[in-house]
């Protein structure tokens, strides 16, 4: 099977940074691929180097089966690359930034004017498009950056964190606007440090940390094979926490959590909840919520290292906004399989 984007141990060094320490990925033609890992991960390296930025120390990466060394121009023309910061000329108004991009990839000057309107038009941005890069917004911005990449109609695109920063809003039309492309049968390849939008938007996630594969899969094979089940209870009483975490952590061992008001744990034996149930009621401590549910993809990445993915830059609540355009409802970290109050 030839795969659209492919790494077969890439190895990619700074000096005495491995920035990419034998990474193996796939993605299949017309899905989304999502590289998912904290900041310095490698994920803008592994984005270069498939988009013939950078050369790999070791390995080898191809775009639609061609190497993206030895068929460099070939894959540039397969292939549309939206950074992690917005690549626009600040001066250039809109029309103007896709214009000169329409030119240098070779279309005439009226191919060139047909294909920005039409771009201009599907990202919401021919109002805009007369102002000057410099005076857009963030969500705007970022639109004409990924109309940009579009210019050429690659059928392979890389989206280097194209969300981060963002707001809710428009965070939701980046999605919805990715969402389009795959359906009309583009590839992608994001990365994002965001779970829930990988969550939300990958067929497969890969997980890297520190230059290597740390798990990869579905989300819902993510989240049932790495995370599995959690325990998470709130005694009424906040002062009943310290020794409610003590009882957790006694039934359920290591990964017993306070988190806030809440004590979370992993579920590796069945026999957990009856057993934190018994002793809460020996204890006499009051429990206002008891659920089973299963992991979160933000216990997973705990889970997977040890660490929680940094909140990016800009603000630290992650998207979680655009509720309603959504419908899949597997991602939702809210789901419960199973809730009593035994309180
Ligand atoms: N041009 C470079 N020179 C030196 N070190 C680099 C360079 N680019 C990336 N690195 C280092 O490689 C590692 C991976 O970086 P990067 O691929 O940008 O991670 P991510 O995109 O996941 O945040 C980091 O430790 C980073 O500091
Ligand atoms: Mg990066």
């Amino acid at each position: 099977m030839t795969y659209a984007i492919q790494a077969e141990g890439l190895v990619k060094r700074f000096k005495e940074t491995e920035a990419l320490a034998g990474v193996d990925l796939a993605a299949r033609t017309g899905s989304v691929l999502g590289l998912l890992g904290p900041n310095g991960a490698g994920k803008t390296t592994a984005v270069r180097i498939f988009a013939t930025l950078l050369s790999p120390d070791g390995g080898r990466a191809t775009v639609a089966g061609h190497d993206v060394v030895r068929e460099a121009g070939l894959v540039r023309s397969l292939i549309g690359l939206t950074g992690q910061y917005a690549a626009v000329d600040e001066n250039l108004t809109g029309t103007e930034n896709l214009l000169l991009i329409g030119r240098l990839l070779g279309l005439s000057r009226r191919e060139a004017k047909a294909r920005a309107a039409e771009l201009l038009d599907r990202f919401q941005l021919t109002d805009a498009a007369g102002r000057a890069a410099k005076t857009f917004s963030g969500g705007m911005r970022r639109r004409l950056d990924l109309a940009a990449s579009l210019v050429g109609r690659p059928s392979i695109l890389f989206l280097d964190e194209p969300t981060t920063g963002l707001d809710p809003h428009s965070r939701g039309e980046l999605w919805d606007m990715l969402r389009a492309l795959v359906a009309d049968g583009a590839t992608a390849l994001l990365t994002t440090q965001y779970l829930n939008e990988a969550d939300v938007l990958a067929d497969d996630i890969v997980v890297i940390d520190k230059g290597r594969v740390i798990a990869e899969g579905t989300p819902d094979q993510l989240k049932s094979e790495v995370g599995g089940q959690v325990l998470e209870l709130r005694p009424v009483r906040s002062v009943d926490l310290p020794a409610t975490h003590r009882l957790v952590s006694d039934a359920a061992g290591d990964g017993a959590r306070i988190e806030g008001g809440s004590i979370t744990a992993p579920v590796k034996d069945p026999e957990l909840m009856p057993t934190v149930v018994r002793s809460l009621d020996r204890e006499g401590i009051a429990v206002g919520e008891l659920t089973l549910r299963r992991s979160s993809l933000d216990e997973v990445f705990l889970a997977l290292t040890g660490h929680r993915a940094e909140p990016p830059s800009g603000n630290g609540s992650g998207p979680g906004g655009h509720a309603g355009a959504e419908g899949d409802g597997g991602g939702d970290e809210s789901a419960r399989d199973k809730a009593v109050s035994p309180a």
